[in-house]
């Protein structure tokens, strides 16, 4: 993207800590993040407006070097408040003009993506998430005719969601879009394995042997669409100390299809700023704000063996979860909250008989990088209505606990 207003910020601890980047951003300042092992010829060859070096350390060569540049910089080492200190840089000194906002983003891109694709065809693998969801509508705004989206349904997502998918993509946006039922043969494949990380490993595998079948089927492509975003790039280790998190999304795809280039609309943005091109491009808040959602789906919230019964059951769980937190207005406070199937069976009494059924655990958790998080104090209220309509709707179940541990040492999935 050409953008004529950028600021460098470099971390000289190594640690590409995003904090600085975001509060940048936020300011209307379109910024790129730069670790310790960053040179000087690097970060001028991208011609900033300003330098912002943070972070606690050293790195005493390449604060030199960038002192000498002669780029404007402002050394914000050691400081706890930075806020004013980094408004006034960006707008009293270097004099910027506040000119990236997601709406202009979304306008440029659709743009580009319109003159880069021309007559030529792409794909895009639909999973429902955010990401692929914002980069496959800005194809779709950019060039309807060109864009094939294919949906995966593992059988593993949530209740309704993948009608959801279906109904925002093909009937109302109107996109070319191939849904794939595919849960039957994800369970059949998935029968009788109870370990986690095999399950993961079918279910990424499988995942990828749907989309080959199907690639060969629309045959060559000259670009696949990429959901990549900026944290994807600064984890993926620009510092010498670069987050080690492993990735947890399907990988692999490039591998079993035919095509020339890889398209990333939103590898510059952080997370929020996707979120705001969605809204900025009709797609709906719902679908927008969503949780953040594991790749194996349910299968990872499924404790032991997958099967459609069980599956089911933990579906109708969750969802009566989702809306009790919903109607308590305790959606948008909550960064991640689910039901978890144990594989569980205690004594319980139903309609004065005795039953042995089984445990719905409820999660939920705030968080902001999902590398530690805290377990949220929901009102008992909340979980009271929930625990009771959980055993009075959902068959099969006869006790509902709430996880009350913070990540570490546990995680937050349960698997
Ligand atoms: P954990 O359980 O590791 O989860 O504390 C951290 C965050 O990552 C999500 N998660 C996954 N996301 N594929 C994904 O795309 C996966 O296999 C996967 N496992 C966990 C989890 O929901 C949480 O937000």
């Amino acid at each position: 993207m050409d953008i004529k207003e950028k600021v460098i910020i470099v971390d000289v601890s190594g640690r590409c800590n995003q904090l600085i980047a975001r509060e940048v951003r936020n300011l209307n300042v379109y910024c790129m993040l730069f670790g310790d092992n960053a040179s000087i010829e690097k970060i001028l060859c991208e011609k900033p407006s300003g330098i912002i070096i943070t972070g606690e350390g050293n790195a005493d060569k390449l604060v030199s070097d960038i002192m000498s540049s002669g780029v404007k910089t402002l050394d914000i080492r050691n400081a706890s408040d930075y806020k004013d200190v980094i408004k006034s840089f960006l707008y009293d000194e270097l004099k910027l003009s506040g000119s990236w906002t997601m709406k202009a983003f979304s306008e440029y891109m659709i743009e580009e993506l319109r003159e880069k694709i021309g007559d030529k065809k792409v794909l895009c693998a639909l999973s429902g998430g955010v990401d692929s969801a914002v980069c496959a509508t800005l194809v779709h705004l950019a060039k309807p005719e060109s864009l094939t989206c294919v949906f995966v349904d593992h059988g593993l997502m949530r209740k309704n969601e993948p009608q959801e998918v279906v109904e925002i993509f093909r009937d109302k946006l109107g996109m070319n879009l191939i849904h794939i039922d595919a849960e039957k043969r994800f369970l059949d494949k998935l029968k009788g394995v109870t370990d986690p990380e095999k399950k993961r490993k079918i279910i990424g595998e499988e995942f990828i042997r749907v989309f080959e079948e199907e690639a060969k089927k629309i045959g060559a492509v000259d670009f696949l669409v990429q959901g990549t975003i900026y944290p994807d790039i600064i984890e993926s280790g620009i510092g010498s100390k670069g987050l080690v998190k492993s990735h947890h999304n399907v990988g692999g795809l490039p591998d079993v299809i035919d095509f020339n280039e890889i398209l990333e609309p939103v590898k510059d943005l952080f997370k929020d700023e996707v979120r705001k091109v969605g809204l900025e491009i009709g797609l709906p808040e719902a679908q927008v704000n969503r949780q953040p959602f594991p790749g194996p789906g349910l299968g990872v919230r499924c404790i032991g063996e997958l099967t459609k019964d069980k599956l089911d059951t933990l579906r109708d769980a969750d969802a009566i979860f989702r809306e009790e937190i919903k109607n308590a207005g305790w959606d948008t406070k909550i960064w991640q909250y689910f039901a978890v199937l144990t594989d569980m069976k205690s004594v319980g009494v139903r309609d004065e008989v005795r039953s042995y059924e089984r445990t719905v655990a409820l999660r939920a958790i705030h968080s902001i990088d999902a590398m530690s998080a805290e377990f949220v104090e929901i009102p008992y209220e909340v979980l009271r209505k929930t625990s009771s309509r959980i055993t009075k709707e959902v068959k099969g179940i006869n006790r509902v606990c709430y996880d009350i541990t913070s990540k570490p040492p546990a995680t937050i999935e349960w698997e």
